[in-house]
């Protein structure tokens, strides 16, 4: 007998290690000894009140009690999932695309299937929903996905596969979106086990068909992840090792056992032909041809639904002749509901105007959706009239080929809609100067969206790029595919600023790269790529790859200040990195003189050298020299209400306060740097603020809060690998001293109790707790 029925939560952490460590036959004190733990670490996990152990603990745990590995997965999975980080920015910045969408829709008969697929993926590591597009793969997946979330101690992360258009892109997506850190001399698919390792986690890519060439990459990454699992969706399975295939069948159709109404196929058909003509389809006499529709669409959900889209004309009757007639016209050479979805395509195709089948042609050049106001200026750039976009559209929506995102002001198209647009606008030629219009559009949107991150546009830059970043991609992908290298290396130059505060370091590394792989730029284009590059490298510590890029960017320069300032900085910023400091020293004051001369749009390199100085002039031993630098970067920060440059400033300013005993100051820098480093969502400048944070306390003589502020900063790394700041140079004694000094004032048990509360904190918790927990 395992002990007795309780009522309690038998899956929580506390749960597991005690039934586990009772079943060992082990006492808290034996199993602590045996593990390296104390007694109390031990026992607060057990009781609850420490719940978010480091992994190398649970390990210690798991071989202490000779766990084979079905119950170590129980024990990490039975850890709750950290609070996934959110930028504070704005609403339009929080929704991060990992999030699973929510449908506003009911699912309809796939209550057996979200059962089946869940007890799968609790036995194989690898589980594809296969099937023709739009019979309900992507909404079953996220049904799934919805409904085994809990299991996953590190949650599920949404990989959107259909914008990408290169199978090597996959991996690439998959460490973004896990928001792996790039390692020197790795691979990206390293990078992702490297992230990945440990974690227990869902990864759901969504419509890998068009890249099946990276299933064996896939295959690879989960042998070498153990507990990660993949749940994929693609209309061909993907034919690799470990795969489990479920073959996902259309909506149930009305049948001798099952009435038309009690059928999800007429239910759907039914509530979505409702809800544009109310009633439609109820009246008894009317089943017949209700029941017959589903037969002929096969149940498949996306046909239902454009045919449904037809309902405030045709009655049932009339709707089931009219698809009948154009369903026995279909393409002969596909399989059959592939041809049935295709033809109804072609019928609800058939339908529109001329017009409005151009626009939704058009459509196809988007990736990742669109707003009206992009849409409308791509349609003007293809040279035709703009005018009418807004009544095309909302007549595509109508007819369900168009779908609007909840708030309305974005539409998409279901994933096999898009990919019949295109192929539409390609058979009508009309491919090369829809995509050089769209790559034109996003061009001219990223350039003027640019310069707005270094002033007191930063956070409304960001949430305008954060939806559009699909698209700014492909444009950028074919130009460079058309041979518009330029195009490419302006795009690049345009984002990297937004690359680096949205920690997009390895992608925007990897388009810049490729860029100047290709080459046969002119010169002051090469060495904006060529800093983009740089300062990507740079975020990921490949200080090498940086210093390279610099470099090639100086010798690429024509004697643009702008350029010039930048380069010659950033070769400052290796130095600095390496603690070569009088070479740093001489860079950065290069780079004022250029920055100087290079007017408004060098000012921010004008400042940062100055704060960079101040960092240098800090190390150097010359707390004086380095105030007067930092102040003058903040003064120029703050009139262009540059909150980056700012915080950055700030930071050094509390190191040297901080150094000189001059705590008020320093605090009260410290929490203005916060505040405004929560405005940009920059979470990695957080927990370098949070350490500080708990240094300054500890030098205030309160060491109550430390571990708190140590382990919310350390939680804050575990998510998003330490990023970017590597001209951040905090003193390690003092961090150490700060935490040797809290452990003893506080004890260890209690110490270690905070900080795994620290580490379990969001970071807007540790934020808030950052701001809000003193009174100056
Ligand atoms: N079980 C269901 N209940 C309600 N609507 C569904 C269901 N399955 C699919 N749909 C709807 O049908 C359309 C196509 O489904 P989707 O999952 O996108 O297909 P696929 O991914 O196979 O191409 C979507 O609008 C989706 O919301
Ligand atoms: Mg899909």
């Amino acid at each position: 007998m395992e002990g007795t029925p309780t009522t309690e939560d038998t899956t929580s952490l506390a749960a597991v290690l005690r039934a586990l460590r009772e079943r060992a036959g082990l006492s808290q004190e034996e199993l602590a000894r045996r593990a390296g733990l104390s007694t109390h670490a031990v026992s607060a996990l057990e009781r609850g009140t420490r719940t978010r152990p480091y992994p190398h603990t649970l390990r210690a745990l798991s071989a202490a009690l000779s766990l084979p590995e079905a119950d170590r997965s129980r024990l990490i999975a039975s850890v709750p999932p950290r609070a996934r980080p959110a930028r504070a920015a704005s609403d339009a910045a929080t929704a991060r695309p990992r999030d699973l969408p929510v449908p506003t829709t009911a699912l309809l008969g796939r209550d057996e299937d979200v059962r089946r697929v869940g007890r799968l993926l609790a036995e194989h590591r690898l589980v594809t929903l296969s099937g023709t597009g739009g019979v309900g793969k992507t909404r079953l997946a996220l049904a799934v996905a919805a409904d085994v979330r809990d299991r996953y101690a590190d949650g599920v992360t949404l990989v959107e596969l259909a914008p990408l258009m290169e199978p090597s892109a996959v991996l690439p997506a998959v460490a973004d979106a896990v928001e792996a850190t790039r390692g020197v001399g790795r691979s990206v698919a390293e990078d992702v086990v490297e992230r990945v390792r440990g974690q227990h986690l869902l990864l759901v890519l969504d419509n890998l068909e068009h890249l099946l060439d990276a299933a064996p990459e896939v295959a690879a990454l989960i042998e070498a992840a153990p507990d990660l699992t993949v749940l994929a969706t693609s209309r061909a399975p993907l034919r690799v090792r470990g795969e489990t295939e479920v073959a996902v069948e259309p909506l149930g159709l009305p049948s001798a056992t099952t009435s038309t109404a009690a059928s999800p196929a007429a239910r759907l058909l039914l509530e979505r032909a409702g809800a544009v003509s109310p009633g439609w389809g109820t009246d008894p006499a009317e089943e017949a041809a209700v029941a017959a529709t589903c037969v002929r669409l096969a149940g498949l959900p996306l046909a239902l639904e454009l045919a449904a889209a037809r309902a405030r004309l045709l009655d049932p009757a009339t709707l089931l002749t009219r698809l009948d007639t154009a369903l026995r016209e279909g393409p002969r050479d596909l399989p059959a509901r592939q041809r049935t979805m295709r033809a109804t395509l072609d019928w609800s195709h058939g339908l529109l105007g001329e017009d409005e089948q151009r626009l939704l042609r058009l459509l196809g050049v988007f990736v990742g959706g669109f707003t009206l106001a992009d849409l409308e200026d791509v349609v003007a750039r293809t040279g035709a009239p703009a005018g009418s976009s807004v009544a095309l559209l909302e007549s595509l929506v109508e007819h369900s080929l168009v779908v609007t995102a909840p708030g309305g002001t974005r539409f998409r198209m279901l994933e096999p809609v898009a990919q019949y647009a295109r192929v539409l606008l390609v058979e009508a030629g009309e491919w090369e100067a829809a995509a050089t219009a769209h790559a034109a559009h996003f061009l001219a949107l990223a350039e003027a969206t640019g310069p707005r991150y270094r002033d007191e546009g930063q956070v409304a830059a960001l949430a305008r790029i954060d939806p559009e970043h699909a698209n700014l991609t492909a444009a950028a992908e074919r130009m460079l595919a058309g041979g518009d290298v330029e195009g490419a290396a302006r795009t690049a130059w345009a984002l990297w600023l937004y690359w680096w505060l949205r920690g997009h370091h390895g992608h925007g590394r990897r388009l810049a790269e490729a860029v100047l792989a290709r080459g046969g730029m002119a010169d002051d284009v090469h060495a904006r790529a060529a800093l983009a590059a740089a300062t990507m490298c740079f975020a990921m510590d490949d200080v090498d790859a940086a210093l390279h890029w610099w470099q090639d960017a100086h010798l690429h320069s024509t004697g643009n200040p702008v350029i010039d300032s930048n380069s010659v900085a950033g070769i400052g910023l290796a130095a600095l990195a390496r603690g070569e400091l009088v070479t740093a020293r001489e860079q950065f004051t290069a780079a004022l003189d250029l920055a100087a001369r290079g007017g408004e749009e060098s000012e921010w390199t004008w400042a940062l050298a100055h704060i960079w100085l101040g960092t240098v002039a800090l190390l150097l031993g010359d707390p004086d020299e380095a105030v007067r630098r930092v102040e003058a970067g903040l003064a120029s920060a703050r009139r262009r209400g540059d909150r980056l440059a700012s915080y950055i400033a700030l930071y050094n300013l509390f190191q040297v306060e901080l150094a000189r005993g001059e705590h008020a100051r320093a605090r009260r820098h410290l929490e203005e740097g916060l505040r405004l480093s929560t405005e940009t969502g920059d979470q990695a400048n957080l927990a370098y603020l949070l350490d500080a944070l708990a240094t300054i306390e500890a030098a205030e003589g309160t060491v109550s809060r430390v571990p708190l502020l140590v382990g919310a900063a350390q939680g804050i790394r575990e998510t998003i690998g330490s990023r970017g700041y590597g001209y951040y140079r905090p003193d390690p004694d003092v961090l150490a001293a700060a935490e040797a000094a809290a452990r003893q004032r506080l004890g260890t048990d209690r110490y270690d109790d905070a900080l795994d509360a620290g580490r379990a904190l969001s970071p807007e918790q540790a934020a808030h707790l950052a701001l809000g927990g003193h009174t100056a």
